[in-house]
């Protein structure tokens, strides 16, 4: 199986560029029918939902509007859980359906602070997107829309996830062998 070097730390091949193209497509044919005759405003969280929100929303058909918002950045291999304020939103949130995108959600604290925050703008509804759900490491009780893989507790880097800034560029994603 393929193997990498990211930042000193060996990853192994975990899901593959295809595979999560597929996947991706999947998740916009059903947000296209859910959305039907509405016009949601997409929210990707960066950095790390670049390489998915580009994705998704080559798949997305119906009419949409996008915003990329930043908010924290993952502290070496362990979710620090100190989350920022969300700078860069450039549409009204206000009487909107929402769908946040995001590249994975580990425990919850992100979303639950993004959700939180975007909650107090009255849209008029609000869902979420995310490539990998860490289900196993949930401490908040965050139930994403739209999963794209659910995986185990493993540290995972590529396709727009990052090991301390490195390793975004990669399109396969891969998990650590050692942690
Ligand atoms: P949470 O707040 O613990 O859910 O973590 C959310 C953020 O932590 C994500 O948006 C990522 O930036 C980062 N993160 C969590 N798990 C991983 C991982 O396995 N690899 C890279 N980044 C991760």
């Amino acid at each position: 199986m393929k193997k990498t070097i990211v930042n000193g730390q060996e990853f192994k091949c975990y899901i593959t560029h295809s595979k999560i193209k597929k996947r991706v497509v999947e998740l916009a044919k059903a947000i296209n029918k859910e959305y039907e005759g509405r016009t949601p405003l997409f929210i990707p969280v960066l950095n790390g939902s670049f390489m998915f929100a580009s994705d998704l929303l080559k798949n997305v058909s119906i009419q949409s509007n996008v915003s990329f918002i930043k908010i924290q950045s993952y502290d070496g291999m362990k979710s620090s859980g100190k989350t920022k304020e969300l700078i860069g939103l450039d549409h009204s949130i206000e009487g909107r359906d929402i769908i946040i995108v995001e590249d994975i959600i580990d425990t919850g604290l992100t979303m639950e602070q993004l959700l939180k925050a975007v909650n107090k703008l009255k849209p008029a509804s609000v869902k979420v997107a995310t490539l990998l759900f860490k289900r196993e490491c949930l401490q908040k009780p965050i139930e994403p829309d739209y999963v794209g893989f659910e995986i185990p507790g493993r540290f995972v880097v590529g396709y727009g996830l990052d090991f301390d800034g490195y390793g975004r560029n990669l399109k396969h994603i891969y998990k650590a062998v050692l942690e």
